[in-house]
Formats: structure tokens, sequence, C-alpha cells
């Protein structure tokens, strides 16, 4: 079959990481015979400098006739001091809510092989680690009501009802798929959109009586993913929760680099993006590590395509690769020798069957 995949491959390393994960995708398409038709668009500080706006409506018109959306990363210091209706992460921001994705899946799964690059002590991950943090992602204090005035400015945290439900649904039928175990992180002893969401996830799961339900404290939660990560299966939380828990639990699995996520919404179209940014610091140098945006593309073939063989394939893949010793800068260890972005891509191309 033939699918029609958008590409936005930004700013900062965002071009070459994207540039690997559709040569994987190219060898998916030889190996399993289907034909992957890209659409690049525009979005971020590319946009920015070519149109003056973070996401011109043409790239969502794209997005819209297309199956799938894969996205690299946006940002970077030569945009840091415009207003922030026309900043690059804006663009990433409008792309969610306009397209209505909602439902963030982050998955923080540790690779056998790197378990040495996990900075935590090795009995803290004996076993190895398998968490999917879902982020709520078109709500909260990203998109309630702001402003400055003068000396004063105000971020609102704003959520409703359905907001939390729909994503509270989510969490409960992906934990039915593994464990059956989900933690709803909030800050409830503080926040009233908190006490709100742990009201609501607590009357959704009445509706799945064979997930166990318990919740934390963003603090403690915070805490206890490095002090015992096994413990979780699946966690759901608000919007900027999700975003500096995931951060935190990729370095887990070794490295930023490694971890990917899907955006989904209410119909069958879903943006597949790695949960980093776009590294200036290392950008254009063949450092980044593209194995993120390689899983990422692999959540749009399982996801999305409804391609479960073919995700597999990939997933397979990096593990080849990560086993036969090829590590990224980022995920080698002192004095290991480091392979660039594009030889990984080429070798997990490779491995492609
Ligand atoms: P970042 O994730 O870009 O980088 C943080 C650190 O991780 C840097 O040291 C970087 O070199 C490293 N890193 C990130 N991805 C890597 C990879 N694939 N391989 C190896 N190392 C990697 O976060 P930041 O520095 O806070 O932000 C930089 C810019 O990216 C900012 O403009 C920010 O707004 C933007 N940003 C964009 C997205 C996105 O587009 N989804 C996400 C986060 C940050
Ligand atoms: C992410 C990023 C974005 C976010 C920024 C760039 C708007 O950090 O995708 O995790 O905060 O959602
Ligand atoms: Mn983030």
């Amino acid at each position: 079959m033939n699918y029609k995949i958008a590409v936005i491959k930004g700013d900062g390393i965002g071009p070459e990481i994207v540039d690997e994960a559709v040569k994987v995708l190219n060898k998916v398409g030889e190996v399993y015979g289907h034909t992957f038709e890209y659409t690049e668009a525009l979005a971020g500080g590319a946009a920015i400098d070519k149109t003056g706006v973070p996401l011109p409506e043409e790239t969502l018109e794209v997005c819209r006739k297309s199956h799938a959306l894969l996205f690299g990363a946006v940002g970077g210091p030569k945009w840091d001091s415009l207003p922030s209706e026309i900043r690059p992460e804006k663009g990433l921001l409008s792309l969610r809510k306009e397209l209505n994705l909602y439902t963030n899946i982050r998955p923080a799964i540790m690779f056998d092989e790197l378990k040495d690059t996990c900075p935590l002590r090795p009995d803290i991950v004996e076993g190895g680690l398998d968490v999917v943090i879902l982020r709520e992602l078109t709500g909260g204090i990203y998109f309630g009501k702001k402003f400055t005035e003068g000396d004063y400015a105000c971020d609102c945290m704003e959520y409703s009802k359905y907001e939390i439900e729909r994503i509270a649904h989510q969490a409960f039928k992906i934990a039915q798929t593994r464990d059956k175990r989900v933690t709803s992180v909030d800050k409830s002893n503080v926040l009233e959109t908190s006490r709100l969401w742990r009201k609501t996830v607590e009357e959704t799961a009445k509706k799945y009586p064979d997930v166990k339900l318990n919740h934390m404290y963003v603090d403690n939660a915070a805490m206890q993913l490095v002090t015992n990560p096994k413990q979780f299966d699946v966690i759901v939380t608000e919007n900027m929760f999700g975003d500096i828990l995931s951060d935190e639990a990729s370095m887990i699995t070794g490295s930023i680099g490694m971890l990917p996520s899907a955006s989904l919404g209410d119909n069958n179209f879903g943006m597949y993006e790695p949960i980093h940014g776009s590294a200036p610091d290392i950008a254009g140098q063949g450092k980044a590590n593209p194995i993120a945006t390689i899983i990422s593309v692999s959540m749009m073939l399982k996801y999305t395509l409804g391609l479960p063989k073919e995700a597999q394939s990939i997933e397979d893949a990096v593990k080849k690769s990560l086993k036969d010793g090829y590590r990224t800068m980022d995920i080698a260890k002192k004095g290991e020798k480091a392979i660039s972005t594009q030889e990984m891509g080429k070798i997990i191309t490779e491995n492609i069957k």
C-alpha cells in the first residue's frame, strides 16, 4: 500500500535525525512491499525564516492530507528573543493543538544492551525498565490564559473534566494491554486542576476494574523514578509534569536520544517525534543519536499505519545494532568509539530484515 507521510525536519539536529529515520522507513518499504510518499513541510525556526510564522497554514494542510507526521525538533538560540507568539516552539504547540493530538505516549524502555549506560546503580534497574508515560498534550499551563503586563506575568493552568477524562481512558486502555497498573501523577495537595484531575481519574477508573490505580504527587514521582522506577507500569499526567518526567525517565534508558513518542487524537492521524529538542550544541556535527526518531517511526507503523510486523522489524534492527556494539556519542562509554548519526542510521537500515 501507499502511505502519505508528512515530514517536518525542523531546526538544529532535526534534519539529520529525520533523514536517518526516513532511510530506515524506506528500507522497511522495500522489504515489506509498501511505498511511503513524503511531503516536506515547514515549522519552527525554518518556517519563521522562510515565511515569518512558526506554523504556516500550508503545513497544517499537508498534515491533514497525510496518514501520519514525522517530526524532528524545533527551536534554537537564533529565535530565542522573538515574542512567544512567533517562537519556533509555538509552531510545535499549535500543531499539536490544531490537530487535536491530546494523547502523548512516551515509552521509556531500557534496552538490555544499554544497561551500563544508565546513570543509576545497577540494582535499581536490574531486569530492565519498561514504563509508559502518558502525557496530556493539549491542555494545562501550556494552553491556559497567559499574559505579561509590565513587570507582571501570568500563565494559568486550566483543565476541564472532559480533557482529563479522555486522557484517563487512554491510560487505562494502554494499561490493559500491559501490566494493568496506572499511576496518576498530580499535585492535588496544592493545585485546583490536580484535584479535578484526581477525582476524574478515579471516576474513570470505575470503568476499568481490572486495572489497579494509584496516585502520586509529582515531586514524589520525580524522586521515585530514580529510586524505584520499576514500580511503574503506566504513568498518566498533565502536560507540563509529563514533559519534565519524560526527560527524567529518558536518562534511565541511557540517553534522551533514545526516547520516541507518539501523539494521537480521535481520528487515525498520528504525529511521531523524539522527545528531545533540537540540540543546538551538537547540531550539524553528525553527533546526534537518531534512535529516538527511528523508534518513533516504528511507533508510527504500529499505532497509525497498522503494520506491527514492520514496526517490530525496526525495533529488532535497533537492538541488533546496539548488540553489535554500535554507539553514538551520547550512549558510548568513556574511551569507547562513537559512530556518527549517519553511520548509526546506515547500520540500522542494513539490519532491517
Ligand atoms: P535538547 O533536548 O535539545 O538538548 C538537551 C541536551 O541533550 C543537549 O546537551 C543535547 O545535545 C542533548 N541531546 C538531545 N537530543 C540528543 C540526541 N538525539 N543525541 C544526543 N544528544 C542529544 O533540549 P534543550 O537544550 O533544552 O533545548 C534546545 C532547543 O530545543 C530549545 O530551543 C528548545 O525549545 C527546543 N526543544 C524542542 C523540542 C521539540 O521540538 N520537540 C523538544 C525539546 C526542546
Ligand atoms: C517536548 C518539548 C516541547 C514541550 C517544547 C519545545 C514546546 O519540550 O516536546 O517535550 O514542552 O512540549
Ligand atoms: Mn520536553
